[in-house]
């Protein structure tokens, strides 16, 4: 049985992503938050429609979401990202999700994620375990680096910064394949579901990982910063895996930054 706030957000999830798909491949208005990161109005209006259902339900609980950043409360903790894949969202690209975390005194509880053009819900609750679409998953059993699918996402400062582009290069020529698609929700949800075998992303904020923490955990998988250590939500890189290869790509990570003097 899952939890009455799960169910809810889950119904939110879904609403939200109905949102989306609605606007999906039409004209749309976009603004730019920095040089190469973009809000459209459909992040605002998926955004507000969350938060409007959060705050009818739940109303003493506590907001923060992307668009809209802390929204005092006292009670848990919802974290919120209304579009994650923006970039993808604005040019018609089909990968994006609406992710909402879950969290009480500090500790993530539940996680949903949703993918309305595909109809995938993703979702985790503590000690319950993590399902797609009602099917309970589990994260892949590859165990070598050299045979695994992984993924990665860049920063909005790499253009100046070159951040991640060598972990990134030793990446490609170690592992069977990259993919950086453009949502780490999805991205963490996918090695929930044994779809991709490791993710590794600097930089990153709550509300894209929040949710997809649970799932990854859930699903017998590994969520630590870069250096192996115990993830806790808001450290800037995060490293999410089957557990398998886990420790190959800390490995990695540091050989790399260690060339690199990062
Ligand atoms: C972005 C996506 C992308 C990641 C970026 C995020 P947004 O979120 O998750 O995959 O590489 O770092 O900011 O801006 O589309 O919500
Ligand atoms: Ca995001
Ligand atoms: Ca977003």
């Amino acid at each position: 049985m899952i939890s009455e706030k799960l169910n809810f957000a889950m119904d939110v999830a879904k609403g939200a992503g109905e949102i989306l798909k609605k606007h999906f491949g039409k004209s749309k208005e976009i603004m730019f938050k920095g040089e190469i990161d973009l809000v459209t109005n459909v992040d605002l209006e998926s955004e507000k429609f969350i938060i409007g259902k959060i705050k009818d339900r739940y109303p003493d609980d506590e907001i923060l979401a992307e668009e809209s950043g802390d929204l005092e409360g006292r009670g848990g903790l919802w974290i919120i990202d209304p579009l994650d894949g923006t970039t993808n969202y604005a040019h018609d690209y089909p990968k994006f999700a609406v992710s909402i975390g879950y969290s009480e005194e500090g500790e993530l509880k539940f996680g949903v994620i949703y993918d309305p053009l595909l109809n995938e819900l993703f979702y985790a609750e503590r000690e319950r375990g993590a399902f797609l679409n009602g099917e309970s998953i589990k994260v892949s059993f590859i165990g070598n680096l050299a045979v695994s699918l992984v993924a990665t996402g860049f920063t909005y400062d790499v253009r100046t910064t070159g951040r991640n582009i060598p972990e990134f290069n030793k990446f490609q020529i170690t592992v069977q394949g990259v993919r950086r698609d453009g949502s780490a929700a999805l991205d963490l949800a996918y090695i929930a579901s044994g779809r991709f075998d490791g993710f590794w992303e600097y930089g990153l904020k709550p509300w894209d990982v929040a949710a997809g923490i649970v799932l990854v955990e859930e699903a017998g998988g590994k969520v630590t910063d870069m250096g192996g250590a115990q993830y806790k939500v808001g450290d800037y890189d995060i490293l999410a895996s089957n557990g398998k290869i886990h420790s190959d790509m800390v490995e990695l990570i540091r050989e790399v930054r260690r060339n690199n003097n990062g």
